[in-house]
């Protein structure tokens, strides 16, 4: 949830750091801070953005340092809550992302022992813990401090006048950059991709010793060997290519994920899943787990694997599963999420593993700690995904339930060609929906100026709403519900009016004369209502108060001409309310608290 950066290499640290830092905003940003080490540690940090810190910082000379961009979890954003944190001597200094559980039990003990704390989080215990431990000997220090501590992190521990850096993981993620004569250490690939492409992931339980020349990992105290990776992305993935926001630029990319995600798989000599054991396992055939935009995923999942497959299935939210689900041994499990990195659906993954459960991850990251856990991991081709609002990612997960299922469909010959050969027209039918945007925009401008919106679908285009809904609240600050269009009258008409706009997709499929009939009697209710409309529909022409017109595909595949206008939708309504579209409040692009 936080982003965390270490740098030791022959330049001086200060403005590697913040460069790093500012690429991991999108996973916090209430406050930020550096430290940077020659024979005494600097640190510099504040409740304010990277870039207000780098105007802000005076020049702290060394070329070693840690840094650290936060998501507050223990402690309000402010000066002294912000990383890094220091024991008492002030010769080591610490960055954390993660959650110590048992914090307040140790932080009592360590003020019993004599230590005195500066803030509120959890964090502050690792450094007290490490002087306590420390003899000389660094790396013994972590090892017995990491021992006593129950919870999740990524640490990079820094020592005054030491020619090396600490990092040590568990379900937190971490990756180490490789340079000539320097290393980098980071959350995440994108925040170091301007200085190397090759990288080390570190696992669970893993401590690495860093110094500019080497890298050496320990696990349970034993040396291992982590191989290099070539990160075959750049930077330029990465950054804005001259859009106004990340945000932007994902959605416009859409049709090159989709051809780039199709591409692969089409060409590949086997099917990306063996589904046949799911066919003969007569327990429960298959469940799919995930949160926020992922779990729409799954929802538009579970129609097409009725659809196509024809055999039970279930969708589940994995921090629900995680205190109420239950599977039964041999249930095909597939898990959704972008990051890879989402505490609650790792957490469930676990638990379904622990159920005999088959677990395949469906991911967005490479090396990402699902995809370890994982008996099988399938990765979606988005590219980096930095808006913390998902779009490209989610779009992508919809191609590979599609092409997965497709690939295994009950459904006679020539519909499955028809199908087929649809889903390589989607690249260009979301093109021509990205072609309308002033059209959105237009609509948004209306939108933007109301409090509440309800978003209403029904069959494969309800989880759409619900996305719709959830992309219009995070972003624009609008207070938005997605609703099955059939439930609708059952409570939220209490709340129709001239006042509360609904968003009705309009699908050509068995839905389309109940939706229509709900427009109506939204109509009679007085409320605004703006249509997502297939090409050539004109059934709600009259009725509607605005239109947005995308392209007729098949019905099986229209959440995603529907989501990416609705995508548009959010992003101009945001822009209309001036709100800051890739960092919205409180929010963070990987989750990785429960
Ligand atoms: O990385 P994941 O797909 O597991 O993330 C799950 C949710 O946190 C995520 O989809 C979130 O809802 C989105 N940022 C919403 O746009």
């Amino acid at each position: 949830m936080c982003g965390i950066v270490g740098y030791i290499g022959d330049k001086q640290a200060q403005p590697v750091l913040l460069d790093c830092l500012s690429l991991l905003e999108y996973r916090g940003y209430d406050s930020c801070g550096i430290a940077v080490s020659s024979r005494s540690i600097e640190v510099y940090k504040d409740a304010i953005r990277v870039a207000a810190l780098k105007k802000a910082a005076p020049k702290l000379s060394g070329k070693i340092g840690i840094g650290h961009t936060r998501w507050a979890t223990h402690g309000a954003p402010s000066q002294l809550n912000a990383h890094p944190h220091l024991d008492c001597t002030g010769r080591i200094a610490v960055v954390h992302n993660g959650i110590i559980n048992n914090y307040q039990q140790l932080r009592e003990q360590l003020i019993g022992e004599g230590h005195s704390f500066t803030s509120e989080t959890d964090t502050e215990v690792i450094p007290h813990l490490i002087e306590k431990h420390y003899q000389g000997d660094i790396i013994k220090a972590v090892e017995a401090a990491l021992a006593e501590i129950d919870g999740s992190y990524a640490i990079i521990v820094m020592v005054a006048g030491e020619p090396r850096l600490v990092a040590a993981r568990k379900d937190s993620p971490m990756v180490i950059g490789i340079g000539d004569r320097e290393k980098f250490i980071a959350s995440d690939v994108p925040a170091i991709l301007n200085f190397t492409n090759r990288v080390i992931y570190l696992e669970d339980g893993d401590i690495g010793v860093i110094t500019a020349d080497s890298v050496k990992v320990k696990q349970h105290q034993a040396e291992v060997t982590r191989t290099e990776n070539k990160i075959s992305w750049t930077i330029e993935d990465a950054q804005k290519s001259g859009y106004e926001h990340f945000m932007l630029k994902e959605i416009h990319e859409q049709p090159r994920v989709i051809r780039d995600t199709l591409a692969g798989w089409m060409s590949a000599p086997e099917p990306i899943l063996d589904l046949e054991a799911v066919r003969d396992n007569g327990a429960e055939a298959m469940l799919m787990l995930a949160c926020g935009t992922s779990y729409h995923a799954a929802l538009v999942g579970k129609y097409i694997v009725q659809e196509l497959l024809k055999i039970p299935v279930r969708a589940e939210l994995a921090s629900e599963f995680n205190y109420y689900g239950q599977a039964l041994a041999g249930t095909m499990a597939i898990v959704l999420t972008q990051s890879g990195e989402t505490a609650d659906t790792l957490r469930a993954m676990k638990r379904l593993k622990e159920a005999g459960c088959r677990v395949v991850a469906i991911t967005n990251v490479v090396g990402s700690t699902a995809s370890r856990i994982a008996d099988q991991t399938i990765y979606t081709r988005a590219g980096p995904e930095i808006s913390v609002a998902a779009t490209k990612s989610f779009i992508a997960q919809l191609m590979a339930l599609y092409w997965i299922m497709l690939s295994y469909a009950k459904i006679d010959a020539s519909r499955l060609s028809s199908l087929t050969a649809e889903l390589r027209q989607l690249p260009s039918k979301v093109q021509e929906v990205l072609d309308n945007q002033d059209r959105i925009a237009e609509c948004a401008k209306y939108l933007a100026g109301f409090k509440d919106v309800f978003f209403m679908g029904r069959g494969i285009n309800y989880p759409v709403a619900l996305e719709g809904a959830l992309k219009l609240k995070e972003i624009s600050y609008l207070h938005a519900e997605g609703y099955a269009a059939g439930e609708l009258k059952h409570g939220p008409f209490a709340l129709l009016g001239s006042k509360t706009p609904v968003v009705a997709i309009v699908a050509q499929d068995n839905t389309h004369e109940p939706i229509v009939t709900s427009i109506k009697e939204i109509k009679a209710r007085h409320s605004p209502v703006l249509a997502v409309v297939p090409e050539g529909d004109d059934s709600v022409e009259e009725l509607a108060d605005s239109v947005i017109v995308v392209p007729q595909v098949e019905p099986l595949f229209s959440p995603v001409v529907n989501t990416v206008a609705l995508q548009l939708l959010a992003y101009y309504t945001a822009l209309q309310r001036g709100c800051p579209i890739d960092f919205p409040r409180n929010l963070a692009k990987s989750v990785t608290v429960e």
